[in-house]
């Protein structure tokens, strides 16, 4: 069955481009990318051939973690311009043929926000219960929760002499959706940015907003704190919060929406997304970028393998097929850079598997997400001191781990050159003048000293350049429904070194196949097949064999 029975949808069609606001563009000197900063780079984006952005938060934030933690959700964030810039910014984009999504962290605020500002005054505060506030155990905290970001997830606050949770930092207090008010509150916001055009919302840990009733402990994981995960994601109200979400706002207005899903399963997942649409268009899932763990968690330099890679891709190919919708994603503001994590940031090869990557995922079934600079192939930071980092979680992990000494500092650098967040968040590198051209100032995160090589600037002159094979794949997604909606199988399942599968839609077929490895590889997939080559990152092929890092793509059209 190859007909193409997928239910269509704009978003199913569409290419959406991240944006991290704080690194992408800085409009007057302050050192720090801003709304003025995006406004004038969306020719650019449109040269690309997105068609959606996902603009990290750009809400008033006190920045404990970059504006995830949000104390006014109806306000700009001061450093990042004002409401007219974002309503201008807005407006260009949609004469760009640009969407705009907006980040929504609703899981918890900033505890700047002034419903916590409230909530921790008093027991009786009307504010108390949008919060969730428990009693000391023994004088300690009410269960072993970890957080996110290190230490407990609980903090005690003395005014009232109980501990209030915050699965992130102590600044990023959780909202209590169980109360009726918080979602009322939650989902007037919501309608309030979608009069004013707005094209959809990415949902920040979404899946994490119905905690386990009972607060049990969780298994240790490192010797300090008890798993958190297992207790407050894909909770036991979540799917009944989105779907009144879904009721009292998406359904009234035409949007994008994707969860965040930590935690996510595809059982789960099928629910989430779910093809009737009584939830959200899609979610992010992370076993693909959970693929390795060290002792202490996602900290460790080993590098993810092929071989387990590609069973955990083609599981949700595989499984969302006819009943939800994926996302397709190498990287985002909390992963480090694709090309130096699946493929070789080498001078040699960094072009050649930047390609390589880009074509594996494009080709694949859902909607896919580019980060900022992955267009242009950037690298990993590679910061060599910890005072470089700014990432509140980098920073945290570093020291309750070197300091507890389950960890030399040594070890912990090179796990956060490898894995670090900050990886992400060096400013775009637009051109090779100071600063990559991203400020005139200081910037707030160190340059990667490559962009003298690695700019928009260059790439845009060079026809070979990666950003070019990007604004091709984005082409042909745009011209080939069966790259939109062709049915997904596997090829050479057991190869530890390509990763190939086909698509098929109304008697068409189209073949891809990546060379994962540095060394050339047989692969007989090409020989018999006579069809129209969409994409390939080699001019030249070689006969039986995959060259270092070659992806390429065959339609066959009988
Ligand atoms: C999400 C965001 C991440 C943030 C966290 C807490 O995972 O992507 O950047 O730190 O939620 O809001
Ligand atoms: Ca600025």
């Amino acid at each position: 069955m190859t007909a193409n029975t997928e239910k269509k949808a704009w978003w199913k069609e569409a290419v959406i481009y991240q944006i991290y606001p704080r690194s992408f563009a800085d409009s007057n000197g302050d050192g720090i990318g801003d709304l003025n900063g995006i406004t004038a780079h969306l020719p650019y984006l449109e040269k690309l051939g997105v068609d959606v952005i996902w603009l990290s938060p750009v809400y008033q934030s006190p920045n404990d973690d970059n504006g995830y933690d949000i104390s006014d959700y109806r306000n700009i964030m001061t450093e990042f311009g004002t409401m007219e810039d974002f309503d201008r910014m807005l407006a260009e984009a949609h004469r760009h043929h640009l969407k705009i999504v907006m980040d929504l962290v609703v899981n918890h605020t900033s505890d700047e926000h002034a419903w916590f500002v409230e909530s921790r005054k008093s027991k009786d505060n009307p504010y108390r219960d949008y919060y969730i506030w428990k009693e000391p155990r023994d004088g300690k905290e009410p269960n072993n929760w970890g957080s996110c970001f290190s230490g407990s997830a609980w903090e005690y606050d003395p005014a009232t002499a109980m501990y209030y949770l915050h699965c992130f930092s102590k600044k990023q207090p959780d909202l209590n959706w169980d109360n009726p008010k918080v979602r009322d509150e939650v989902f007037d916001m919501m309608n309030w940015w979608c009069e004013k055009g707005i094209d959809g919302f990415r949902m920040d840990v979404i899946s994490m907003i119905s905690k386990d009733p009972a607060y049990p402990d969780g298994p240790v994981f490192d010797g300090l704190y008890g798993a958190t995960g297992p207790y407050v994601c894909n909770g036991p109200h979540v799917h009944e919060y989105l779907q009144e979400m879904n009721r009292r706002v998406l359904s009234h207005y035409d949007l994008l929406t994707v969860g965040e899903t930590a935690g996510v399963t595809v059982e789960e997942a099928k629910k989430y997304a779910n093809n009737q649409g009584t939830e959200l268009s899609m979610v992010f899932q992370f076993e693909h970028v959970d693929l390795v763990h060290g002792e202490i968690g996602k900290w460790t330099d080993e590098k993810p393998q092929l071989v387990n890679l590609r069973p955990v891709m083609n599981k949700w190919q595989y499984e969302l097929e006819g009943k939800a919708w994926n996302s397709l994603f190498w990287d985002n503001h909390d992963q480090p850079r694709v090309v130096s994590r699946f493929g070789n940031d080498s001078e040699q090869y960094r072009v050649l598997s930047a390609k390589m990557l880009a074509t594996c995922l494009h080709m694949m079934k859902g909607s896919p997400y580019i980060y900022q600079g992955e267009e242009l192939g950037m690298t990993n930071a590679y910061f060599d001191q910890i005072e470089d980092y700014r990432d509140i979680e980098s920073i945290n992990a570093y020291h309750q781990y070197t300091e507890n000494g389950l960890v030399t500092k040594e070890d912990m650098m090179r796990y956060l050159k490898e894995i670090s967040r900050d990886n992400a968040r060096t400013p775009m590198q637009w051109d090779a003048s100071a600063n990559a051209g991203f400020t005139t100032g200081t910037p707030w995160i160190r340059v990667n000293p490559n962009y003298t090589a690695i700019n928009a600037e260059a790439e845009l002159a060079d026809p070979d350049s990666v950003f070019y094979y990007y604004q091709k794949l984005i082409a042909l997604r745009h011209t080939h429904p069966i790259i939109v909606y062709g049915k997904f199988e596997g090829l050479l399942e057991d190869s530890a070194s390509i990763y190939a599968y086909r698509r098929m839609l109304d008697g068409q077929t189209l073949t891809v196949a990546c060379n994962f490895t540095k060394e050339e590889q047989p692969c007989a997939l090409f020989d018999s097949l006579d069809g129209e080559e969409l994409i390939a990152n080699y001019k030249e092929h070689k006969e039986g064999v995959l060259q270092a890092y070659e992806a390429r793509v065959i339609l066959d059209r009988k």
